[in-house]
């Protein structure tokens, strides 16, 4: 079977309930890092790895993420009459061209191993990516790309060293062997609690997965917080083809929490030319630890 990764799966179907109001009627991919919507650093992504078809596994509220992936032709006349090329040229380089889309619905939030499970005919028989665009990885060399380059078939998912008592946070794996940045899987869990977890190299949001993994979830087996999980179905393939944790180069944010998402923010302001100087210097203003008065309280 290749080894060259074309597909990738967005599971972007979540209720977003912990950035409630602001995701009552927009996808919690759409919220933007910076200026930009976090689904659109994961397409940016998958499309630096040399990924050519996007699958999006959506919910409610997808029409969002559907326009985005869209051509604008108000927006697009407005700029070309405006003269303003460089805005034009912003909002197209990164469009995926017509028929590398494709979206399906997730007709209930059963868990990401359901998610990952609805896209299985528009996958096919062939190795895919998963990308969980709340995590956000900030690395000069994509994420994705580092784990394609060293992807040799099988199973990988890209892993990180995380404080023990956040285990219960993570798919978390058993390691055996290591050999540069992979590590044999030996075992994976999902959420284990910090003294049952068998290491602290967490799983994040980024899977190479063979399409075997759909026989296993297939039998819709439910399991943490009631869910049907991927990271079940990642356990049952162990030992049918080769299975690797990845230790990518580059700094992980967790988007789907408040703290992360800000702290996200800060670091892509902080990594921009033209935001640089005048976030760090508001950052300076602020010490930690000093009291703060918010213009609502002050008078
Ligand atoms: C999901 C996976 C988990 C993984 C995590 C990475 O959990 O189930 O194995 O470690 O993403 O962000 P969720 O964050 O959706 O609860």
């Amino acid at each position: 079977m290749t080894t060259t990764v074309r597909k990738a799966v967005f599971p972007v179907g979540g209720l977003g309930t912990r950035f409630l109001p602001a995701t009552k009627a927009l996808p919690k991919e759409m919220l933007p890092v910076v200026d930009k919507p976090l689904i659109q650093y994961a397409v940016e992504e998958a499309q630096a790895a040399g990924i050519e078809e996007f699958i999006f596994v959506t919910g409610r509220n997808e029409r969002a993420i559907e326009n985005h992936f869209d051509l604008s032709y108000e927006l697009e006349n407005e700029l070309k009459q405006r003269g303003k090329t460089d805005r034009l040229e912003e909002l197209r380089h990164w469009l995926p061209k017509a028929g590398q889309v494709a979206y399906t619905r997730q007709q209930q939030a059963l868990g990401l191993g359901h998610a990952v499970w609805c896209a299985r005919h528009l996958v096919g028989n062939e190795p895919f990516a998963v990308l969980l665009a709340d995590d956000l990885v900030l690395a000069a060399t994509p994420c994705l790309k580092q784990m394609t380059g060293a992807y040799r078939g099988g199973t990988m998912v890209a892993v990180m060293d995380v404080p023990r008592e956040h285990t219960s946070r993570y798919g978390v794996i058993a390691p055996g062997k290591i050999e540069g940045r992979l590590i044999e899987v030996k075992g994976i869990v999902e959420k284990p609690a910090p003294a049952k977890a068998p290491s602290t190299q967490a799983v994040i949001g980024r899977y190479i997965l063979d399409p075997a993994v759909f026989g296993f979830l297939d039998r819709h087996v439910v399991g943490a917080g009631g869910e049907i999980q991927l990271t079940d179905a990642l356990a049952a393939v162990i030992g049918t083809a080769p299975f690797h944790g990845f230790r990518f180069e580059g700094e992980r944010f967790d988007c789907g929490d408040k703290a992360g998402f800000l702290k996200a923010n800060i670091a892509y302001a902080l990594a921009r030319d033209d935001l640089r100087d005048e976030v760090a210097q508001f950052l300076e203003t602020r010490p930690p630890g000093a009291p703060k008065r918010s213009r609502q309280t002050a008078s």
